[in-house]
């Protein structure tokens, strides 16, 4: 176990964005609540991921994460789930067939509840109050009295967790996910998409390698990978009480887990590494994920990788890198250098989204064309430098929403209005998302064909 720690010794440690409660005792009364309550996830699974992202790191998987920038109360439903869900796998099923690679399937979701912002307070017509933290912490309505930091709200987003969790392992073991459904998963699509047709042309292969696999005797029946996937949670872990009231030991190992959902990542505004949430993840033992944005150094980044990796296990760290289209030339490549150099070993994933967010018609927005650039620099610089562009870490969402601009359904900066929902940042729609999954498995296709070519005239 990692040296003098408990899971409650980030409370000793300096701390950025924690709320203010206003009442303490309540705050550990539901603090103590929550400690009671069963676990989320099973380290077990944790230790099953951590294993997939090793082979991720090793060149051999890709990494597919994403979901909601922030998941809300008031979108709780089976609808959104499943929405959610059946755009994820059309992505998984796109990168799987460009790869050619193992795709690793992790949802932001069941728990990404806990917002970071760049102010303490929000200013609406000469009224100050304090800013939206996100559902877990408290409200967004504009009023004094669901801006105010409830503890309760933590137990809801616990509930709200365990309820999407289970719907999402029913999805993933039950036959949802079974690849003989991949025609059906095209229901979700608004006519005229212009990626349905892309889509249903892959469907019609994956169909009949299907129909030809069956008559050999392989089928969904008789084979599991056929019929089942495994599909991870994660959120950026910043409200650490709650975390610590779910940190667990591990029965079968000893370990202490996070059991708030299977991996769990660090914001790029509260990495400082004698920190709090520093000292919070160098003590579990679950895959972990680190933001990594222009303001960090190749020195910070190592001093940051021997502090929360440092047996160096494959696997355990994913730098997840956020730099924006503009930032990405200058700052990736001398942090790949350090790494490389260093010799450890990290999965390396793409955040497009959050180096591109601009404000257009008072709408908080990204650009496609940008998050695509953004995309294309991470796999040409890896290229470049000889190592894996592992993975893409995403805000999307299943639903039609107008909340990014651009994509071949041109979503323009005067239909932001049309249908813009998100409680925090700008997700990519169903459209926006597979078409992106596309441009990416064309990439990796072509990765691949210079791979073998090297080593046919080698
Ligand atoms: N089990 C394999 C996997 O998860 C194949 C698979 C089954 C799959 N259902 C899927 C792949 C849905 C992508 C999407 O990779
Ligand atoms: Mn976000």
């Amino acid at each position: 176990m990692a040296q003098n720690w408990t899971p409650g010794s980030w409370r000793q440690k300096p701390i950025q964005q924690v709320p203010e409660y206003p009442d303490a005792a309540a705050l550990a009364a539901t603090e103590a609540t929550l400690a009671t309550y069963p676990p989320l996830v099973f380290a077990g699974e944790a230790r099953r991921l951590k294993k997939q992202l090793a082979n991720v790191a090793e060149g051999n998987a890709f990494l597919l994460q994403g979901g909601d920038c922030a998941e809300s109360f008031l979108e709780h439903g089976a609808d959104n789930i499943r929405d959610f869900f059946r755009a994820f796998l059309q992505m998984a099923v796109v990168l799987t067939y460009g790869a050619q690679l193992p795709v690793v399937k992790v949802g932001r979701i069941a728990g990404q509840f806990a917002k970071p912002r760049s102010s303490n307070v929000e200013v609406q017509d000469g009224v100050t109050l304090p800013s939206y933290r996100g559902d877990i912490i408290n409200g967004i309505e504009f009023n004094e009295a669901s801006r105010i930091p409830n503890p309760e709200r933590q137990l809801d987003a616990y509930r709200q967790s365990a309820a999407t969790l289970n719907l999402l392992r029913a999805f993933a073991m039950g036959g949802y996910a079974n690849l003989e459904n991949v025609h059906q998963w095209m229901l979700g699509f608004i006519k005229d998409s212009p990626q349905a047709d892309r889509y249903r042309k892959l469907a019609d292969r994956i169909s009949e390698t299907m129909d030809f696999m069956k008559a050999i005797g392989i089928s969904a029946e008789n084979n599991p990978s056929l019929r089942e996937t495994d599909f991870f949670t994660s959120h950026e872990a910043l409200l650490l009480g709650y975390e610590e009231a779910l940190t667990r030991v591990d029965s079968t190992s000893g370990d202490w887990y996070a059991t708030s959902g299977h991996m769990i990542w660090i914001g790029d505004r509260t990495r400082q590494l004698d920190h709090a949430h520093v000292e919070y993840f160098r003590g579990i033992k679950n895959p972990i994920g680190l933001k990594c944005g222009p303001s960090l150094t190749p020195d910070n980044l190592i001093e940051l990788i021997d502090a929360l990796n440092p047996a160096n296990e494959a696997g355990r760290l994913t730098l997840i890198c956020r730099f924006g289209h503009d930032k990405v030339a200058d700052s990736l490549p001398k942090l790949i250098r350090a790494v490389e150099k260093e010799g450890r070993k990290v999965v390396w994933s793409c955040d497009p989204m959050h180096g591109n967010t601009i404000t257009l018609n008072h709408y908080k927005t990204r650009p496609f064309e940008r998050i695509l650039s953004e995309v294309e620099s991470f796999f040409q610089i890896h290229r470049a430098e000889g190592t894996h562009p592992g993975g893409i870490h995403i805000e999307m969402t299943g639903k039609d929403v107008t909340e990014c601009t651009g994509g071949a359904r041109a979503v323009t900066a005067d239909s932001l209005s049309d249908r813009y929902h998100t409680h925090c940042d700008p997700r990519l729609n169903a459209d926006q998302a597979l078409e992106l999954a596309f441009l990416l498995s064309e990439r990796m296709k072509s990765g691949r064909d210079e791979k073998r070519l090297a080593i046919a005239t080698a």
